[in-house]
């Protein structure tokens, strides 16, 4: 167990690998998808600007935590957690947490594996020139119909599930490495390229504005949101990034790669931002707008470039990929657990668990057509409901997922790791198991995970509560 450099799951080959995976299990659909539309949704700047702070000084020491359990266990998080804590007499419970993170994992899967499907979808949409030369409205028509027909999304989440599950039954190692290092240079090439496209489109600055003009007022709105996203964005708070710190070599340093995953991750996010919401703004779309704005945004740029069909399929394919690198973290923590535990095998124990977060996607598929109408949480003119059909507010199902896992369990998983390494291990196991050179940057780097990141975690969901 701790300190061997062998695990049961085998091991990257470099530090260069576990860089390519973890970031290739950051930059999703989060990034690219959800962190827009959640800016617009929440008032721009002064969401940015929180979940900048919160990936800064939460986010991080939490990918720092987890990476270090990982690699010091050698395990699947459940059992990982339980294999550390095992001195303290506490096994037990912390491997449960780990447990509820897996879970949480799962869920959050069924629903990215519908938006996944959505870029697989638009490939062949632009591919088949049906952007070229559309405007705002017509674009807004293109996504509402796709959404609308639960047939053709089902198809388009089957297929991504599919592929996700294939790469996760061969083993991670493998299929991965190849295809990332090509895909994601690439992903940050095309959107440079969209970036050059909305400087064109004559409001870029509009978009810098929304961006970065912290609007005191909405800064309540967007905080437990946006501490949600900072976890979601860099995968923590479910083991994602334990698992594959379990697979790191035992050299290579864990805070200047955990640095250099996290730096990239929000790049991108903010490299998305800056590429759409000019383009909203120059064809007087609403920011507000919520899940489809990237979808109905980008056929506007591919759909009026040179070369924007092509340049269209490139991308929505970058984007697939880089929805099918995080997709595969969200499986694998489960699966290697099951396959630390259970006779089954890896391909056994993959399709099993594939075809439940596949089921339990449809529940999203039906948010967006027939289940439309159903509301959860309703606090229409201050009567709470807890269910209603047909209701004005509250959340449809994908939103009742979205928020129990971003909002609830991944704050309460980054919890868990952050304190189980800063508390449970303690300042020696992690000062080993990190081995930085720089005793300063170590003692920051302690006082954020044991202090600084549980507190703002516990203060951020009391804000919620009482405001
Ligand atoms: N971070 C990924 C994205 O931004 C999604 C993801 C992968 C994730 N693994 C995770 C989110 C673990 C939360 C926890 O698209």
């Amino acid at each position: 167990m701790a300190g061997d450099d062998v695990s049961i799951h085998g091991s990257w080959a470099s530090r260069w690998v576990f860089i390519l995976a973890a970031t290739g299990s950051a930059v999703g659909l989060g990034s690219i998808w959800k962190f827009p539309y959640m800016t617009g949704v929440y008032g721009g700047g002064a969401f940015v600007v929180m979940f900048l702070l919160f990936i800064a000084l939460l986010g991080v020491p939490v990918m720092v935590a987890e990476t270090l359990i990982g690699r010091r266990a050698r395990l699947s998080p459940a059992n990982a957690l339980k294999a550390l804590a095992v001195h303290t007499g506490h096994g037990g419970k912390w491997s449960w947490a780990a447990f509820a993170g897996m879970v949480t994992a799962l869920l959050i899967l069924s629903f990215y594996s519908v938006v996944g499907g959505w870029s697989l979808d638009y490939i062949l949409g632009v591919g088949a020139g049906n952007f070229q030369g559309i405007d705002g409205e017509k674009a807004g028509g293109y996504f509402a119909a796709m959404v609308d027909d639960p047939w053709r999304m089902i198809l388009w989440h089957s297929a991504f599930m599919l592929l996700s599950a294939g790469v996760i039954a061969r083993g991670v190692v493998a299929g991965l490495e190849r295809s990332l290092r090509i895909m994601m240079p690439l992903l940050f090439v095309l959107l440079l390229i969209l970036l050059g496209y909305s400087l064109t489109t004559g409001h870029f600055m509009d978009g810098v504005r929304f961006m970065f003009h912290l609007d005191p007022s909405r800064l309540m709105d967007g905080l437990l949101p946006a501490m949600g996203h900072a976890f979601f964005s860099l995968s923590v708070g479910i083991g994602s990034i334990l698992i594959y710190g379990a697979y790191m070599p035992k050299q290579t340093s864990i805070t200047g790669t955990v640095m250099a995953v996290a730096l990239l991750d929000t790049f991108v996010s903010l490299l998305a931002g800056l590429a759409l919401f000019p383009i909203v703004f120059a064809a007087g779309l609403n920011a507000g707008e919520g899940p489809g704005l990237m979808f109905v945004t980008l056929p506007l740029a591919f759909g009026n470039v040179a070369f924007g069909q092509l340049i269209g399929v490139v991308f929505f394919v970058l984007v697939a990929v880089a929805a099918w690198s995080s997709a595969i973290s969200l499986l694998e923590p489960m699966v290697a657990y099951l396959v630390e535990r259970t006779r089954f095998s890896r391909l056994w124990v993959t399709s099993a668990l594939a075809f439940g977060c596949w089921f339990v996607g449809l529940g999203t598929v039906f948010s967006f057509n027939i289940w439309k109408e159903a509301k959860f949480f309703v606090t229409d003119g201050g009567a709470f409901q807890l269910y209603q059909w047909g209701a004005a507010g509250g959340l449809d199902l994908f939103g009742v997922i979205d928020f129990f896992t971003s909002r609830i369990m991944l704050p309460l998983g980054a919890l868990t790791f952050v304190v189980f390494a800063s508390w449970v291990m303690g300042r020696d196991a992690v000062r080993d198991e990190l081995a930085m050179r720089n005793a300063t940057l170590f003692a920051v780097t302690f006082f954020l995970m044991r202090y600084v990141a549980p507190l703002g975690i516990l203060i951020v969901f009391a804000a919620q509560l009482f405001k």
